[in-house]
């Protein structure tokens, strides 16, 4: 969604403005635009569109050594020059950028309007720009306290004004915002990844704090105007996680690094010797694990599938009822929170505004939330009682790929955690160690050699529409794999229980809408091969995804892509990798914009 980068220092501001925007493109947004302040004035360039639409109006030349940037992600008003940000008050000297939603926008922008204030644009964010110059008696700092007094609502805000040339003030309300602290300058932006350039010293706002930062020094306090210490973060990821290194897309990069991320998401975390997990952020004793009768995992999108796996797996191997809850929905369902159940709130960018407000919910209520989050220092990671981080690195792509399988590792582990606890032998526990170990190599096997793949998606690329059926702990899968394809290519498609098909959408199957099958060889193959066989009879074309060597499956479908065998368990890792391979493969074929889908946001931060 929306993103912010702000400027401070004694460097030319626009070309580190513009380049931070393009660190916040993945983010997805419609509009972009920069403000830069230079001798008590402020030049202002926004456009719908790409940044590139920037290009031409901002120069690497142009003076100013502060600034601020935004790319917006439409909320309030269509995508026009004018709804870009920043956006600025009556007389052109204060501008802003703001991220969230101003909940009572209307009321403040009708008391404004009766004031015979002039709006430019049709958003929530500009009443902003008016409150601050009404507050406005020379201190910017006061001034943005005052505004966000009134303001109902979520926001990450920076602003400037021309008669404070070296001063940018931001703050944070449900919407994240981070200080870069580097040599002599400053950066303020709304994720890390706009800054890590320049430097890796960090410090996280939290909300109802405020900011006032020149190129050397900064202050944070409340609304009430006490000083807040902050502590300074160091942020682990290299530059070169944010960089296709070879790869044409961000999203095949991914794909291709989740060996890697499985067993960063391991690492330290086996423990031979008890043949358990060890998962430290837990802040839990082994007492208090053992009094957890329930688990509740919230979750959103793709993290919602890696719950329901993970659902599969916890019931499966610690007997614990567990359950995947949407986090959109649980939120406003007044959820009943039981003593000695646990919850999780899974999130990839630890910002999910459905998820974080479902977390708080819970915790309202007296619940004990865990986070799995992959963003270090994201609000969910801050704001859960413990948790794991999965340790991915950087997914920059929109469609969520190596952090759903990331995800997987850790609940699995949790899973064996619990398990061993309770009735899981060390036998068996040490061979569910040997095959979560064993996963990465079996995906490299599947990486290896892509043209297969390659080579359906080319063939299947042209339909428009599509089924995936799973079952079992396969299931949750082919709601991914769907989810994944429709994302990225745009085809319209469909995840169900195989089971389910015959109660209704069946009556889809035609030779226009090809089904792909998941034919694991676990105790439900010989129903999936009856359901394959269900749609062969009605026409529809089959493509199944198969255990090496099973030349009956093979028999019955139209195509077949194979994966190395496995225990039952592990498949929902190896099954979810060529069916990323094969949306990211359609959408190439369909001349996509792969990483940055049509109308969605890599961190979705409205609700
Ligand atoms: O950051 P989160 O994991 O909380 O994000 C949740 C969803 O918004 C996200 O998984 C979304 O569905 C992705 N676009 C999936 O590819």
């Amino acid at each position: 969604m929306c993103g912010i980068i702000g400027y401070c220092g004694p460097r030319p501001a626009a070309p580190i403005l513009i380049e931070g925007l393009r660190r916040l493109e993945y983010r997805g947004y419609d509009s972009a635009g920069i403000a830069v302040g230079r001798d008590n004035a402020l030049t202002v360039i926004k456009r719908a569109g790409k940044i590139s639409n920037l290009r031409g109006h901002v120069t690497p030349e142009m003076p100013g050594i502060i600034g601020i940037g935004h790319t917006r992600w439409a909320t309030h008003g269509g995508v026009t020059d004018e709804n870009a940000h920043p956006h600025t008050d009556g007389s052109g000297k204060i501008a802003i950028v703001h991220n969230g939603i101003i909940e009572n926008y209307q009321p403040l922008k009708d008391r404004l309007l009766a004031e015979g204030v002039h709006f430019a644009s049709e958003t929530d964010s500009e009443v902003i720009a008016h409150l601050l110059a009404g507050f406005y008696r020379g201190d910017l700092e006061a001034a943005v306290k005052e505004t966000v007094s009134l303001i109902k609502g979520t926001y990450g805000i920076v602003a400037m004004h021309s008669d404070e040339p070296g001063r940018l003030v931001g703050a944070r309300n449900g919407s994240p915002l981070v200080l870069g602290v580097g040599e002599g300058e400053m950066f303020l932006a709304s994720d890390v990844t706009a800054i890590i350039a320049h430097t890796r010293q960090v410090i996280y706002i939290e909300d109802g704090e405020v900011i006032s930062v020149t190129g050397r020094d900064y202050r944070t306090t409340d609304l009430r105007d006490n000083q807040i210490v902050k502590h300074i973060d160091h942020v682990g990821w290299e530059l070169e996680e944010i960089e296709k290194a070879g790869f044409t897309h961000f999203m095949e990069k991914e794909i291709h690094e989740q060996p890697e991320a499985i067993r960063r998401a391991t690492t330290g975390r086996i423990d031979h010797e008890f043949a358990t997990g060890h998962l430290g952020g837990l802040n839990l004793s082994n007492r208090e694990l053992l009094e957890i009768n329930r688990v509740k995992i919230l979750a959103a999108g793709t993290s919602y599938h890696a719950a329901m796996v993970a659902s599969y797996v916890l019931e499966s191997i610690a007997r614990i009822p567990t359950t995947a809850e949407l986090a959109s929905e649980l939120r406003y369902r007044n959820p009943i929170v039981e003593r000695n159940s646990l919850y999780f709130a899974i999130s990839q960018s630890g910002e999910t505004a459905d998820t974080l407000y479902a977390m708080r919910e819970v915790q309202r209520k007296g619940g004990r939330v865990l986070g799995i989050c992959n963003v270090v220092g994201s609000t969910i990671a801050r704001e859960s009682d413990g948790g794991v981080y999965i340790h991915s690195g950087p997914e920059i792509a929109v469609a969520s790929t190596k952090a759903f399988t990331s995800q997987l590792t850790a609940f699995y582990l949790f899973a064996l955690i619990m398990g061993r606890m309770r009735d899981v032998s060390f036998e068996q526990g040490a061979r569910f160690v040997e095959e979560l170990e064993s996963v990465p190599e079996k995906i490299e096997r599947i990486l290896a050699d892509t043209t297969r793949i390659q080579d359906l998606a080319r063939r299947y690329a042209r339909y428009d529409n599509m089924l995936f059926l799973g079952r079992g702990i396969n299931y949750p899968v082919a709601l991914e794999a769907a989810l994944k394809l429709k994302e990225v290519s745009y085809i319209h498609a469909e995840g169900y229980s195989a089971a389910e098909i015959k109660h209704g959408p069946i009556a889809l199957i035609n030779e226009e809408t090809p089904s792909l099958f998941i034919v694991p060889d676990d105790g439900l193959r010989s129903k999936v091969i009856n359901n394959m066989k269900e749609v062969k009879a009605r026409q529809g074309r089959v493509i199944a995804l198969a255990v090496e060597g099973d030349q009956e499956v093979e028999a019955i479908a139209d195509d077949t892509l194979f994966v190395p065998r496995s225990s039952e368990l592990m498949y929902p890792f190896l099954m979810t990798v060529p069916t990323q391979l094969f949306a990211y493969y359609c959408a190439i074929e369909r001349g996509c914009n792969v990483d940055q889908p049509r109308n969605l946001a890599k961190s979705v931060t409205v609700e």
